[in-house]
């Protein structure tokens, strides 16, 4: 199935990444948000990720303008009636998410697909809560979108044969590298990562290192492009937080728990490089 219109829940730091692929892979795009003033932000966001990549000679100034004229935002969900694909990227709580579909099921098309970009929140639960299960996967994106090139695609028990090689071509689309993950809280990249990130906070509260420490030493000594302290900033510690009480509620074992620094920060609102402030300081905010 070729989609023609893809429509976008959210356009947070993730949804703004995903309707900014879409649109520049040539889909007629419209992402929804829930204000005018959040979505204005999110829309300078894909603006200025593009002027970015004109000015680094990565994206023809052609190729951004044709992008940005596929692409609308809306505050309405009744404008994405007529979308054969919904990419949900709303924030990672299951109430939220459940609401989201309740207020898209009578606007979209029985044989619309809807995807969900959860971090780790079920997919068969999501599916069974969207009103469309065999319609319904995971399509797992990662920050920042427009130049990380894996999305997981994951199966719910419910989820047909046919919705999953859909959402397989339509990565490859994109441009992006698919690969099939399982419906376990994390799917694999976050089942693997989060145990490391959530260390290095431990780590750090048993007297490790300071932050920079802690971050210098991953990144010089095995090479990672961003030491765990300033992954967690950019991936947004609120999210951080909410994906890992969802995967130790799961598997109820203490390398998934959230640890109390974690868990103090976002009830500050530090909730990192979004906030303009969560472990460290930054001028430039994303949000
Ligand atoms: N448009 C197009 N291309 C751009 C661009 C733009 N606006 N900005 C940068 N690029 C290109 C650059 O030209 C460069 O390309 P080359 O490699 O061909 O030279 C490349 O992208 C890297 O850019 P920079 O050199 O400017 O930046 P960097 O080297 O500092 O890398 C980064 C930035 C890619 C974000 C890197 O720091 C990184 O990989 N960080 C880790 C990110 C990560 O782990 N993400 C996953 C988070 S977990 C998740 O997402 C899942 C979840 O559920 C929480
Ligand atoms: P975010 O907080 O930056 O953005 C979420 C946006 O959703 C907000 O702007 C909010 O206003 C909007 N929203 C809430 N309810 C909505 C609704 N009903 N309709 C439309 N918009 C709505 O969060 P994010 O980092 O973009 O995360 C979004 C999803 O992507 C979460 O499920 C998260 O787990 C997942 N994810 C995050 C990352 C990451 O690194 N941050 C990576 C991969 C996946």
């Amino acid at each position: 199935m070729a989609f023609q219109r893809v429509g976008i829940l959210g356009c947070g730091l993730m949804g703004s990444g995903i309707a900014q692929v879409c649109a520049q892979a040539g889909y007629a795009t419209i992402v929804r948000e829930v204000d005018q003033a959040t979505l204005d932000r999110g829309l300078a966001r894909i603006r200025s990720f593009l002027d970015e990549g004109v000015a680094k000679g990565k994206v023809t100034p052609d190729a951004r303008d044709q992008a940005l004229a596929r692409l609308g935002g809306t505050t309405r969900v009744g404008d994405l009636a007529g979308c054969d694909l919904v990419i949900e990227a709303v924030v990672e709580n299951l109430e939220a998410k459940r609401q989201a579909y309740a207020d898209l099921q009578p606007v979209l098309a029985p044989t619309a697909l809807l995807a969900s970009n959860t971090s780790s929140l079920s997919i068969t639960e999501l599916g069974a809560a969207s009103g469309r299960p065999d319609r319904f996967a995971g399509l797992h994106f990662f920050n920042p979108v427009p130049l990380m090139r894996l999305v997981e695609v994951v199966r719910g028990l419910e989820t047909a044969d046919q919705t999953w090689r859909d959402l397989l071509d339509f990565a490859r689309s994109l441009g992006k590298e698919p690969v099939t993950a399982p419906d376990r809280p994390g799917f694999i990249v976050n089942r693997l990562l989060f145990p490391y990130l959530l260390d290095a906070v431990r780590s750090h509260e048993a007297g490790l290192g300071t932050i920079e420490e802690i971050d210098a030493a991953m990144k010089l000594g095995c090479g990672h492009p961003m030491g765990p302290f300033a992954l967690l900033d950019f991936i947004g510690l609120d999210t951080a937080y909410s994906i890992a009480t969802v995967m130790y509620e799961e598997y109820r074992d203490p390398a998934f728990a959230p640890p109390p620094l974690l868990k103090r920060l976002v009830l500050a609102r530090r909730l990192g490089r979004k906030s303009g402030h969560g472990f460290y300081r930054y001028e430039d905010r994303q949000g």
